[in-house]
């Protein structure tokens, strides 16, 4: 069985193109630990293979994705820092930081449902907040060799009343497969090593995750920063390079995320019955997603009726939806730390008119065609510029825009967004990853055009005005044919209204 699971993990490692690292180390590496230590008998902070069997497997950090996975993932960034390094020069020591999202709260005392920092979360799985795990090549390791240490809250009786189980140090190396686990306060242990001339320091450049225990334990090292007495490395864009390709594992938690989000719709379809609030699709949409296994929704959803749908980040969801009108629904969940994000559009009372089904048609046409672009080697900026000229084409001929120089300008206005992005953890996952690089098996994407036409746009003929389209998919690049991860959501005219009037 382990073996197995090494092979698979071992297989997406193979694809990654980062490091020359013999596949017999690997194993040999990864293989040695024939014993998983045992998760305690008890709650920890996050689900466990023994207090929730249904969800997660011995071996198991989160659901569906093992220790080796989580071991793998740092193992990549650790040559990735080696490669990087290398080509820059310098010392040999390093020490790689994440830091958690620390508990926000809503008001006094009354917390957010916590929700970990998506990088953090990658390299190890840990679910806790006011942690921070690091990678360090201690003397004698060569990178990509390192040891992980994750400091954690030590369990604290109070804390435990208030707010459920923590997992301690024991509960969190045995559950994550880490090399240690210590208080979190033995942090400052390990500072002074960072000051050393010799020791390049890793982290997020971008701003502290968690501004606590940032000035709590990394104000001198930041000031020695400022005053030129040491440099940081960025570890943004590594993770980010990881991130993008999905492993199969991934793929899988992707998938689920999908299904549940497209059965949601299916069901938010069904009972969604002019005149209706926009609050109730809100309310339906998020049940039968928590209901089939999501953790939360991924983002606030665009549940926008009539006119409102040319808002492109409407989330007010308040308003009645009148019959004859159409709502947009932008929602996906998260499940197991992986997410969905979906639209479809259809008439709140079964039917599209004759103008709905026109500009639907047309942007259902252009979304196909930009779904057959999803193949290794184009990229999301080509296929956007595909979308620009077929949907140049659909307007000119639904007599929307007229023909001319300012034909682009024109498309541009009817649709102000790109085709799509890169879709993961986070719903714009990897964001710095630029949408011109070439698509690569194991990416996965959104596509989603869509027509906006404001219901004071005078150019446009009076029938389309006040009607906003968009149709989103999320799809899974592969050297075959590309996935559809949202296909079992209706986009179809027959399959919308079979839905709707049923
Ligand atoms: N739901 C946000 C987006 O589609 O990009
Ligand atoms: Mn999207
Ligand atoms: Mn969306």
């Amino acid at each position: 069985m382990r073996f197995v699971a090494i092979m698979k993990c071992l297989h997406s490692f193979m694809a990654f193109p980062y490091t020359t690292v013999s596949v017999s180390f690997l194993i040999r590496k990864y293989s040695t630990k024939t014993e998983l230590r045992q998760v305690p008998k008890r709650y920890l902070g996050q689900p466990s293979p023994f207090t929730h069997p249904h969800l997660l497997k011995a071996g198991e950090v989160t659901p569906g994705l093992t220790q080796e996975e989580y071991a793998l993932r740092r193992y990549k960034l650790m040559s990735l820092i080696q490669r990087e390094f290398n080509a820059l020069g310098g010392g040999t020591d390093h020490a790689v930081l994440f830091f958690s999202n620390p508990t926000v709260y809503m008001t006094n005392d009354i917390p957010f449902p916590f929700h970990q920092h998506n990088d953090l979360l990658y390299m190890c799985g840990f679910m806790e907040p006011d942690s921070i795990l690091l990678l360090q090549n201690k003397p004698g390791l060569t990178l990509p060799s390192h040891t992980a240490t994750l400091y954690v809250q030590k369990r604290d009786a109070t804390r435990e009343l208030w707010d459920g189980p923590q997992s301690g140090t024991d509960g969190a190396v045995a559950l994550t497969g880490v090399d240690e686990a210590l208080p979190i306060e033995e942090f400052k242990l390990v500072l002074p090593r960072m000051h050393d001339e010799g020791v390049t320091v890793w982290l997020d450049t971008t701003g502290p995750a968690h501004t606590s225990l940032h000035s709590r334990f990394l104000k001198p090292l930041m000031e020695s920063i400022t005053q030129g007495k040491k440099s940081v490395r960025p570890t943004q864009h590594l993770v980010q390079k990881l991130r993008l390709i999905k492993s199969s594992a991934e793929i899988e938690l992707m998938k689920k995320a999908s299904h549940i989000s497209s059965y949601a719709f299916i069901q938010t379809m069904h009972s969604s019955k002019a005149p209706v609030d926009e609050a109730f699709i809100y309310a339906k949409f998020e049940f039968e997603c928590r209901s089939r296994g999501a953790n939360i929704l991924a983002y606030p959803p665009v549940v926008a009726g009539g006119n409102r749908a040319n808002t492109l980040h409407y989330i007010k969801n308040n308003q009645i939806i009148k019959p004859g009108e159409m709502v947009l629904l932008d929602g996906g969940c998260e499940a197991s730390c992986y997410v969905s994000d979906i639209t479809r559009t259809w008439p709140v009372n079964g039917r599209f008119s004759a103008a709905q089904q026109e500009l639907y048609e047309a942007v259902l046409e252009i979304q196909k065609s930009c779904l057959g672009l999803c193949f290794p080697g184009t990229s999301l900026d080509s296929i956007y510029h595909h979308m620009l000229s077929l949907m140049s084409k659909k307007l000119k001929d639904l007599k929307i825009v007229q023909k001319g120089s300012q034909i682009l300008k024109d498309t541009r206005r009817y649709c102000p967004h790109h085709v799509g992005h890169y879709l993961g953890m986070d719903v714009h996952d990897t964001p710095d990853i630029s949408r011109s690089i070439p698509l690569q098996s194991g990416m996965i994407i959104t596509i989603e055009p869509g027509i906006y036409i404001h219901d004071d746009d005078i150019a446009a003929p009076e029938k389309f005005r006040g009607l906003g389209v968009r149709i989103e998919d999320d799809v899974v690049i592969t050297e075959q044919s590309p996935i559809i991860l949202s296909a079992q959501c209706p986009k179809e005219i027959y399959d919308i209204q079979q839905v709707c009037g049923m």
